[in-house]
C-alpha cells in the first residue's frame, strides 16, 4: 500500500437562487466516484461543497418571494443537500458562502492583495435601472443587437450571431427588471490586478494542473492579455461588504471558490482536523477542485492568483468535465429534460443514474450525453443482467444446500487471478477519472464471470446429488468473482457494494481484493437492484414538464452542468396582457391522472355550457374529492396543449409556493363562472 495520502477535495458551490438539477449531479457524482475509490484505497480524503448564496439573483429572488435572501438561501441550502445526499453523494460539509469564516477568508484574502499592491481603483460607467436603483448585471438588460440587429437579446451577447458587447451596446436597452430604459451612471469599482501573476500562472498551468484542452485556452488567454478583473459591487447587494468601504461588496465570484476554504474551516472546527496544514503555502496535502468546463476561467486564473497573492497554497489540478445533454440536446423544459435532481430520485434509483454517468465519463470535457433509452437499456443489461445475475445464480445454492457455507478451494482460480490481475488497471482508470473505461474493464470481467457460471451449470449439476460438491465450489468461486466486481464498482455504487458487503458478511474496501472469502458463512441474499421501469422514466420526464408548469424549474432556456444566473423572465407590455383572457370557473370534477404524481384532470365549468378539461398541478394540496364545486381563475385563452394523458384545454392559476400551500380562489369569494378577471 503507499503512504496515506491526505487529499481535499471540492465540487462546484451550486447558486443559492434554484434547486440542484442533473446538470448538476453529474459533476458531484464525478466528485464522489473519485472521493470514494481513494477513501476506498485507505488514504484520507475530505470533500467539502457549499451553496454559493451571494450575488443579484439571489438578491431579486428572495425579493420577489416575500423574503429575505437569508431566508431564501437557507431553504435552497437544504434543498441543496437533501438532493446531494440523495444522490449519495458523500460530501463531508455542505456549507453556505454566506458565513462568517467566509467572510473571515475574504476580507483576509483582500486585505493582504490590497496591502501588497495588487488591488486598483477607478471610476467606471455602467447600465443603472433608474426605477430599480441598481446597476444591472448583462443579462438583466435586453435590446437590439448592436451588430446583427436581432431584437430581445441578452446585455452580454447576441444568440443570434454570436457578437459579445457589452450592455451599453445595445440598440433602445431596457431593464428586465422595470423594463425601464437603463441610463449610464459612474461609480468607483476595485479591481483585483490578474496581470502581476502572470509568471506565476503560467508556470503553474504549465504543469500537470489543468488538462491539455484548457492547456489551450490558457495560452488564448494569455496572448490575448490578462485583464484587471472588476471585484465590487455598489449597494444593494447580498454579499459581504468590502472593508473600510461602504456600500462597496465583493462581486459574487470572489468569495464563492473562498467558500471551498470556509467550508473546511467549519468541518475543521467540529473535527478538530489542521486547517493550515491543507491551505498553508508549501503544504504537502493535495488539493482539487471539479468543477465544469464554463467556469474553468475563475478556477485557473482568478483562484490560483488570489491564493498566491494572499499567501495560501495553489490547487495541484483543476478538473474540468462537459456538459449534460438529454438526448443529444441541451435540456429542454418543452421536451421535458430539463430534470431537477428531487423529480429524478422522486421516480429512479440514484445509482441508475451514478451508473450511467459513470460509464460515459471520461477525463476530457466533451458533453455528456445521458440518451434516456440507452439508460435503460444500459443499467438493465449492465447492472441487472450481469453483475447482479452472478451473486442470483450462485447464492441461492449455497444457502439452500450448504446452509450458507463457501467452498474453499482453488476452483476457477485462473479466472479469479485475471481478475485480480486488473487491480491496477482499475485503479488506474479512477486515479485519472476515466470512468468510462474502468466500468469497460469490469463489465468485461462480469461477461467472463456469467460465461463460467454459464460453463459450468450449477442448475443442471444441483440434479446430480453426486455432483455436491462441484456445485458448492463452482457457486463460491462465482461469488467470489462477484465480490472482486463489487469492489471495483464500490466508488460507483455505494449502496449497493454496501447491500453487497452485508450479503457477503465482508468489507468491500481494496484492501479485501488481497483477502479471498475462503470457507465463509455468507447471508441469504436479496435482490441487490431492480431493473430501471421505463414506464418510471416516462412518468419523470412527464413530471419535469409539471416542474415546469409550476414555475420550480428555473427560467433558463438551456442549462449547462454550472447553471448560469437564470435570467429573470422579461416584462410585457400592456398589449400582451390585454391578450390573456382570464375567467372564473367552477370545478365540475376532479380525477387523479395515472402515471403523473402531481397533476389532477380537472372538468370546468366557464359558464358558457361549453365544459373544458385541464390539467393542474395542485395534487400535492388538493384531494380530488375537496375541489368539486370549487371556483378558480382559468387563463381561457390559452391554445390546447397536448400532454402524455390528454389535451389540457387550459391553465389553472393558484397562489402559493407549492407542496401544501396551494391556494385556489376563496369559495364564497362571490364569482361566478365565466366572470372575467381583470
Ligand atoms: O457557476 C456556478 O454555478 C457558480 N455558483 C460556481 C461557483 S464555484 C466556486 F467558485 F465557488
Ligand atoms: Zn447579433
Amino acid at each position: 500500500m503507499p503512504a496515506q495520502r491526505r487529499i481535499l477535495i471540492t465540487s462546484a458551490l451550486p447558486y443559492a437562487n434554484g434547486p440542484l438539477h442533473l446538470g448538476h449531479m453529474i459533476e458531484q457524482i464525478q466528485t464522489d466516484i473519485w472521493v470514494r475509490f481513494q477513501r476506498l484505497r485507505g488514504h484520507a480524503c475530505t470533500y467539502v461543497c457549499a451553496s454559493d448564496a451571494h450575488g443579484t439573483p439571489v438578491m431579486l429572488r428572495a425579493e420577489r418571494e416575500g423574503l429575505t435572501p437569508e431566508q431564501l438561501i437557507e431553504r435552497i441550502q437544504a434543498s441543496h443537500r437533501a438532493d446531494s445526499a440523495g444522490f449519495l453523494v458523500s460530501c463531508d460539509n455542505f456549507y453556505t458562502t454566506h458565513s462568517p469564516e467566509n467572510r473571515h477568508f475574504a476580507e483576509l484574502i483582500y486585505t493582504r492583495l490590497a496591502a501588497r499592491g495588487h488591488i486598483a481603483r477607478r471610476s467606471i460607467e455602467q447600465a443603472f435601472d433608474p426605477e430599480k436603483g441598481l446597476f444591472l448585471p448583462d443579462r438583466y438588460i435586453k435590446g437590439g443587437c448592436p451588430r446583427c440587429g436581432a431584437a430581445e437579446q441578452y446585455g452580454d451577447s447576441c444568440e443570434s450571431c454570436g457578437a459579445t458587447y457589452t450592455p451599453l451596446d445595445l440598440k433602445n436597452p431596457v431593464s428586465v427588471l422595470s423594463g425601464a430604459t437603463p441610463v449610464r451612471r459612474e461609480s468607483e469599482h476595485f479591481f483585483f490586478r490578474l496581470g502581476d501573476f502572470e509568471a506565476m500562472l503560467r508556470e503553474w498551468t504549465a504543469g500537470e494542473g489543468v488538462q491539455p484542452e484548457v492547456a489551450n485556452k490558457l495560452q488564448e488567454w494569455f496572448s490575448q492579455g490578462l485583464n484587471d478583473w472588476d471585484i465590487s459591487r455598489d449597494a444593494p447587494y447580498f454579499g459581504f461588504q468590502i472593508p473600510g468601504e461602504p456600500g462597496k461588496y465583493f462581486y459574487v465570484w470572489v468569495d464563492a471558490p473562498i467558500g471551498y476554504m470556509a467550508s473546511f474551516r467549519d468541518l475543521c472546527n467540529r473535527t478538530g482536523e489542521d486547517f493550515d496544514s491543507y491551505w498553508a503555502e508549501g503544504s504537502s496535502t493535495e488539493l482539487y477542485h471539479f468543477i465544469g468546463k464554463d467556469i474553468a476561467y475563475f478556477h485557473t486564473l482568478f483562484w490560483p492568483a488570489m491564493l498566491s497573492g494572499a499567501g495560501f497554497r495553489r490547487p495541484d489540478a483543476v478538473f474540468c468535465h462537459g456538459f449534460l445533454t438529454v438526448n443529444g440536446q441541451k435540456m429542454s423544459k418543452s421536451r421535458g429534460t430539463f430534470i431537477m435532481a428531487r423529480t429524478y430520485l422522486e421516480h429512479l434509483d440514484a445509482e441508475y443514474f451514478r451508473y450511467y454517468i459513470a460509464a460515459k465519463l471520461g477525463a476530457g470535457l466533451e458533453d455528456i450525453d445521458l440518451n434516456l433509452e440507452d439508460f435503460v437499456l444500459r443499467v438493465n443489461s449492465d447492472l441487472v443482467g450481469k453483475v447482479v445475475n452472478i451473486a442470483s445464480r450462485c447464492a441461492g445454492f449455497i444457502t439452500k444446500r450448504f446452509e450458507g457455507r463457501l467452498a474453499a478451494g482453488d476452483e476457477a482460480a485462473a479466472l479469479l487471478a485475471d481478475f485480480l490481475a486488473e487491480r491496477d488497471t482499475v485503479a488506474a482508470y479512477y486515479e485519472g477519472r476515466e470512468y468510462g473505461k474502468a466500468i469497460r474493464l469490469i463489465m468485461a470481467l462480469a461477461d467472463r464471470a456469467n460465461q463460467y457460471i454459464d460453463h459450468e451449470k450449477p442448475w443442471a449439476l444441483a440434479k446430480d446429488p453426486a455432483q455436491a460438491a462441484r456445485v458448492q465450489a463452482v457457486c463460491s468461486a462465482g461469488i467470489e468473482l462477484f465480490r472482486v466486481l463489487m469492489i471495483y464498482l464500490a466508488p460507483v455504487l455505494p449502496a449497493m457494494a454496501a447491500k453487497a458487503a452485508g450479503f457477503l458478511r465482508s468489507e468491500l474496501d481494496w484492501a479485501a481484493l488481497a483477502r479471498p472469502l475462503g470457507a465463509h458463512t455468507i447471508d441469504t441474499f436479496s435482490p441487490l437492484m431492480n431493473r430501471v421501469d421505463p414506464e418510471r422514466v416516462a412518468a419523470m420526464v412527464e413530471a419535469s414538464r409539471e416542474d415546469v408548469a409550476q414555475g420550480s424549474a428555473p427560467a433558463t432556456a438551456a442549462a449547462p452542468v454550472a447553471a448560469q444566473h437564470p435570467p429573470i423572465a422579461g416584462t410585457i407590455g400592456i398589449e400582451d396582457f390585454a391578450k390573456i383572457d382570464l375567467r372564473v370557473a367552477r370545478i365540475l370534477a376532479a380525477e387523479p391522472v395515472e402515471g403523473a404524481d402531481k397533476l389532477l384532470a380537472l372538468t370546468l365549468d366557464l359558464g358558457d355550457d361549453a365544459r373544458r378539461n385541464v390539467f393542474a398541478g395542485i395534487k400535492s394540496a388538493y384531494a380530488p374529492a375537496e375541489l368539486i364545486g370549487r371556483l378558480t381563475v382559468v387563463v381561457a385563452n390559452l391554445a390546447p396543449r397536448k400532454m402524455r394523458f390528454g389535451t389540457s384545454e387550459g391553465m389553472v392559476l393558484a397562489a402559493g409556493p407549492g407542496g401544501k400551500d396551494i391556494f385556489l380562489l376563496a369559495p364564497d369569494s362571490g364569482a361566478v363562472p365565466g366572470m372575467q378577471v381583470k
